[in-house]
């Protein structure tokens, strides 16, 4: 039953999860846009208006195997730069399915100045207590090279009709 329900996402094109045991996701600064108690949504096509875009992967512990039941929080700005800091636009929380999978249908992200193009994230093991939180760049983005913040090891790779990116949480 496991291995039917995995089948077809790695149909899609994406590659097995890359994972080294013990070389978790680095973390990155949150930046002065986080709200905490964004709500359950993992659909922020709603909120904005701009190009489509998924971002999905799957979340893993430091052995690289799944984190079922993971917490995602995710939140970007707009087409135009700008974040929602009343409201709870593009923002929003999620939890990775019983194979550690999650998947966020967005809009692209603008560019801002000074920043490459990203998107932000809290993530936490079910039962643990330490969170995560680190961004996730665009592949080719010409802001990565002038971006301060930017680390190679954090591009999503580019898959049919999606971005990917595979979490790797520490102990
Ligand atoms: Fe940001």
């Amino acid at each position: 039953m496991l291995a039917a329900a995995s089948a077809p996402a790695l149909a899609q094109g994406a590659k097995p999860p890359a994972c080294t045991p013990g070389r978790v996701t680095p973390a990155q600064t949150e930046g002065p846009f986080y709200s905490a108690r964004a709500p359950l949504k993992a659909n922020f096509r709603g909120d904005a208006k701009g190009e489509p875009l998924v971002l999905e992967g799957v979340v893993l512990g430091p052995d690289c195997r799944p984190v079922a039941g993971a917490w995602l929080d995710f939140w970007h700005a707009d087409a135009q730069g700008a974040y929602d800091n009343s409201g709870y636009r593009l923002r929003g929380h999620q939890f990775a399915d019983a194979d550690g999978r999650y998947r966020l249908e967005t809009i692209v992200p603008a560019l801002y100045p000074g920043r490459a193009r990203h998107i932000h994230v809290k993530l936490r093991a079910p039962k643990g207590d330490r969170v995560l939180t680190t961004q996730v760049y665009f592949p080719d983005d010409p802001g990565n090279a002038r971006d301060g913040l930017y680390r190679p090891e954090l591009v999503a790779r580019r898959t049919p009709g999606a971005l990917a990116f595979d979490f790797v949480l520490g102990g």
